[in-house]
């Protein structure tokens, strides 16, 4: 199984279909809100079409039986992976779940994992805009251990976290890690980003990359080299 999932952070169907199309074996991507607000919840019939697997990435974040309703319905569209915002509350990331049981396809939930904090915030922005006070880690590694509690499969987290998320949490604990830049990259609007063989190093479980791959010049071999750094 893959170990990285690309952020398909792209506008139109076209250019989902052309960029899959590079790749004969099924990969992991990501939909998210750019794809889905552009284009519908039927992109993920074309993307399953063409035979890969769909971390649907919509971030669900409201009271507990919206979510729950939210969720049984995203379970019915068969995709891989779904995630909720930690910052819900252990409540709604159990209704989450308990949505997907109910939609289950096949008797099989999607996974769900939940977002720590987002990649682009940092401690200052914690700490003064959110009124969150502390070190992120610990405010991450808390997220992710009410995540467990709420019954979750895992987190989305920064590379930097993913160690001490397994040591808190278990190794079956799946750690989801955005804010991946090659050595060559710019770092963009992402604060707490790391390189995919520091990730290795860490023990994430999968990580997500967008740009550094889809603005590549060889989308695919830049896919393959990342690939094999994580093997
Ligand atoms: O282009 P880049 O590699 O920065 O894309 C990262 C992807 O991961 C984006 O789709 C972004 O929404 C997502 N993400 C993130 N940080 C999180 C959760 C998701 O960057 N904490």
């Amino acid at each position: 199984m893959s170990k990285t999932i690309v952020a398909l952070d792209f506008s139109s169907k076209e250019e989902v279909v052309d960029f899959l199309s590079q790749f004969d074996e099924p990969i992991y991507v990501k939909v998210g809100m750019e794809l889905t607000y552009a284009c519908g919840l039927d992109i993920i019939k074309t993307i399953k079409d063409m035979g890969h697997h769909i971390f649907l990435d919509l971030k669900l974040h409201d009271i507990p039986n919206t979510v729950k309703g939210g969720m049984k319905n995203l379970a019915k569209l068969g995709v891989d992976i779904v995630n909720v915002h930690a910052a819900g509350g252990i409540p709604m990331m159990q209704a989450a779940i308990e949505g997907l049981e109910e939609g289950a396809q096949g008797g099989k939930r999607p996974l769900c994992i939940a977002v720590t904090l987002l990649t682009s915030i940092s401690k200052e922005m914690m700490n003064e805009q959110l009124g969150v006070q502390g070190e992120v880690l610990d405010t991450v590694c808390h997220y992710a251990q009410n995540a467990k509690a709420a019954r979750l499969d895992g987190v989305v987290c920064s590379v930097h976290e993913a160690k001490a998320i397994h040591e808190a949490c278990g190794d079956d604990f799946l750690t989801v890690t955005p804010g991946i830049r090659l050595a060559s990259d710019s770092v963009g609007d992402q604060k707490r980003v790391a390189t995919p063989a520091f990730a290795k190093e860490q023990g994430c479980d999968y990580i997500v990359v967008g740009r550094s791959i889809t603005k590549s010049e060889n989308p695919k071999e830049t896919y393959c080299e990342i690939e094999e750094m994580m093997k």
